[in-house]
């Protein structure tokens, strides 16, 4: 059977991307941000996953506002860049996994979760600049599996549902008979808005507790409905969705390898959180 390794969550924004092109790590700007990143980027060397099941939420590159899936599930053998422009200029396509891909739709629509399923699929950098974050060369050692969440356009699935989406997710990995050794990534959040009256908006008590929540009670975040999370993380910070379904994936006891928060990198708080199952 494939074995999670370790959950790890972090936020997205395009301009990392221009960050990382131009060689602004040190940058006074950009350094609390990627000083984050080795820690991770250690464990991940150390355990050497075979599979990273992204999480994620298109913006608008597959699923644009007229045809919107609440979750999707790649299942392409290949995943091109095709970011919509202030992310890194070139990225090296990314391997997929599609029997991989295939068990863990079969065995979602099993669990009634009927995911739209994507033999073709391109990536934005919601998947790209966490992967680019984590495997600085860019020499990607891992397959991966795209699952992505509406996060974007209402209705939203409730947060109840995105944990038992990772939970369901936790199972079928667990079902499957390879011996794939298997990170799941969660990305975007945490809190940030940006358009409309509350643009800049940034909620950093709530981005700690909620951080905090995913340690010993991952649920706490689904007694919230979706309105309520948009009004407290920003019509964007509801991104952490993808980081529900990333947690849920794992046992219930974990232990926290690593965690990094840090505001502003753009108009978003940043988080990091690396969580192996205890
Ligand atoms: C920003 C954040 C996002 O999550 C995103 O998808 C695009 C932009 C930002 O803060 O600039
Ligand atoms: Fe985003």
């Amino acid at each position: 059977m494939a074995e999670i390794l370790g959950a790890i969550t972090v936020s997205h924004v395009p301009s990392i991307g221009g960050a990382i092109a131009r060689g602004l790590q040190n940058d006074p700007y950009w350094k609390p941000f990627f000083d984050g990143f080795p820690p991770v980027r250690d464990w991940l060397a150390r355990v050497r996953p075979d599979v990273a099941v992204v999480v994620y939420n298109d913006h608008g590159l597959n699923f644009f506002l007229d045809k919107m899936p609440t979750f999707a599930v790649g299942a392409a053998p290949e995943y091109r860049n095709a970011d919509e422009g202030w992310g890194i200029p070139v990225v090296p396509p990314f391997r997929g996994d599609p029997a991989l891909s295939w068990h863990l739709i079969e065995s979602l629509v099993d669990e009634e979760f009927d995911p739209v399923t994507c033999q073709e699929m391109t990536v934005d950098h919601a998947f790209t600049l966490p992967m680019a974050l984590f495997w600085p060369d860019m020499q990607w050692p891992v397959r991966t599996v795209p699952v992505v969440v509406n996060t974007v356009q209402a209705p939203l699935p409730s947060a109840a549902r995105c944990y038992r989406l990772g939970q369901a997710i936790g199972r079928a990995i667990a079902s499957w008979p390879g011996r794939e050794r298997v990170v799941v990534i969660g990305t975007g959040g945490l809190s940030h808005q940006l358009d409309g009256e509350r643009a800049g908006f940034i909620n950093k008590d709530f981005d700690l507790r909620f951080i905090d929540s995913l340690m010993n009670d991952p649920a706490w975040a689904t007694k919230y409905s979706t309105a309520e999370l948009v009004e407290l993380a920003g019509t964007q910070g509801v991104e952490l969705l993808n980081w529900l379904v990333a947690r849920g994936t794992l046992p219930a006891k974990v232990r926290q390898r690593h965690v990094n928060y840090h505001i502003p990198v753009s108009n978003t708080a940043s988080g990091l959180l690396l969580l192996e199952p205890a």
